[in-house]
């Protein structure tokens, strides 16, 4: 099947022949084309460029193609969402009126809500029940440009939920037209029977749950939420050292509500992102920066929560190279919408427009190690594109609360 897509007026390519996620300067590159074209055949992008070009040096490929118009409008590539917790059952709107009376995140988590509450109804519900669930967000995520998501378990916190939910997301790679990335979380909160005994959970996430996750080759990442009240550095250091010998790549929820050193650690144990890091020491930002951890920033999160944003802007003036995401998850930031996710960076973190699509899109899909098929619209990648109802990748930033996709494929498909 080929697809051929005309006149786009801003082609927002992200194409690169520099290796590595983008830092500093290089986050602002974003390779427009005007008025151009892309050729999607068999799932990938074969050729891109100038309408002119394709049309003349095309001819005999496009009789048989599909032709969309894209009528002076902008096309980037498909957004990725590199920080999600999708699969998980019910809803928590109760405990955003709680905040709003003054309740604290930590203290509804610590009297039993919070993720716990997440982890009752993800383990009452069906394998088939989450699946539907979890879909009816994706088909959301799509609706909103994004077309690969990462997604986290971490709402069973037993062996038997937390597969279940890696199964989920399995099943759904399978039978969704979005591609899904996993990740085991199995410390994501301190199962209450354990609190004061944190560590023989750690021994119990090592010894049963980790070995079983990468011998059905469940995930590819292993995340910690490392907090004060939560996980210590050192234990998040087990865990991650832990996952890395069967092949998991270390991801860390740092620094979100105090300052506790997760950045560092990010850097310590060779993390591929540390993520939220709203509370980031200097110190923190300069080994990430240092050892290319990538900063992956939830600007909807910190939003949702009333808190102040990440340093955005100071992380990527030091070197760091940042992604963004919206971390879906029913407590924290309810969305699928990445494209208020790159307005908030902009608003909330200063990152400029260009900033905003760079971390959304080739540093988001380095974030979960797929910067070889996605991220950018390059020959050989896959034909993962949006067409926009906006003229410039400025206005898509700019008008902001507004859902401004026009059409997705996804691997040359039309899905939206
Ligand atoms: O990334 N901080 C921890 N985990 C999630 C929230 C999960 C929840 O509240 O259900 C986050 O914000
Ligand atoms: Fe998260």
């Amino acid at each position: 099947m080929k697809t051929f897509i005309k006149n786009i007026g801003q082609l927002a390519t992200l194409a690169s022949s520099k290796k590595g996620a983008r830092k500093k300067e290089d986050m602002s590159n974003l390779a427009i084309i005007e008025n151009g074209a892309i050729l999607m055949k068999n799932g990938l992008i074969e050729a891109i460029g100038t309408t002119q070009e394709l049309q003349s040096q095309y001819m005999n490929e496009l009789k048989d193609a599909l032709i969309f118009n894209a009528n002076g409008k902008l096309v980037t590539p498909g957004l990725v969402d590199p920080h999600t917790h999708i699969a998980y059952g019910g809803s928590r709107e109760q405990e955003f009126d709680l905040r709003l009376r003054g309740a604290s995140y930590m203290d509804i988590m610590n009297a039993g809500g919070g993720i716990h509450a997440t982890m009752r109804m993800t383990r009452e519900a069906t394998e088939d029940e989450l699946v539907a669930q979890t879909a009816k967000r994706l088909d959301g995520f799509a609706k909103h440009g994004v077309t690969t998501v990462e997604g986290k378990s971490g709402y069973g916190m037993d062996l038997e939920t937390e597969l279940k939910q890696l199964r989920v997301m399995k099943r759904l790679q399978q039978s969704h037209a979005l591609d899904i990335v996993p990740t085991f979380m199995g410390a994501h909160a301190v199962p209450k029977e354990y609190k004061g005994r944190e560590d023989e959970f750690v021994d119990i996430i090592i010894r049963d749950m980790l070995p079983k996750v990468a011998q059905e080759k469940l995930a590819e990442f292993n995340d910690v939420f490392c907090e004060k009240d939560v996980y210590t550095p050192q234990q998040a250091e087990r865990i991650l050292e832990a996952g890395k010998k069967l092949g998991l790549v270390p991801k860390i929820h740092a620094d979100e509500i105090v300052s506790y050193g997760g950045a560092e650690l990010a850097a310590k144990v060779g993390a591929i992102s540390a993520e939220h890091l709203l509370k980031v020491s200097d110190e923190g930002i300069r080994q990430m920066a240092e050892k290319n951890v990538i900063a992956c920033l939830l600007p909807a999160t910190a939003l949702f929560l009333r808190e102040e944003a990440a340093p955005g802007r100071k992380l990527i003036d030091e070197g760091v190279a940042v992604a963004i995401s919206t971390d879906c998850n029913p407590g924290s930031s309810p969305t699928v919408s990445m494209p208020l996710v790159m307005n908030l960076a902009c608003i909330s973190m200063r990152l400029t427009p260009a900033e905003a699509l760079t971390a959304a899109t080739y540093n988001a899909a380095y974030a979960i190690n797929r910067q070889e098929f996605i991220g950018s619209l390059e020959v050989g990648k896959k034909a993962d594109v949006v067409l926009w109802d906006v003229a410039s990748y400025e206005e898509l930033q700019y008008l902001f609360g507004v859902n401004h996709v026009k059409s997705v494929w996804k691997s040359g498909k039309k899905i939206v």
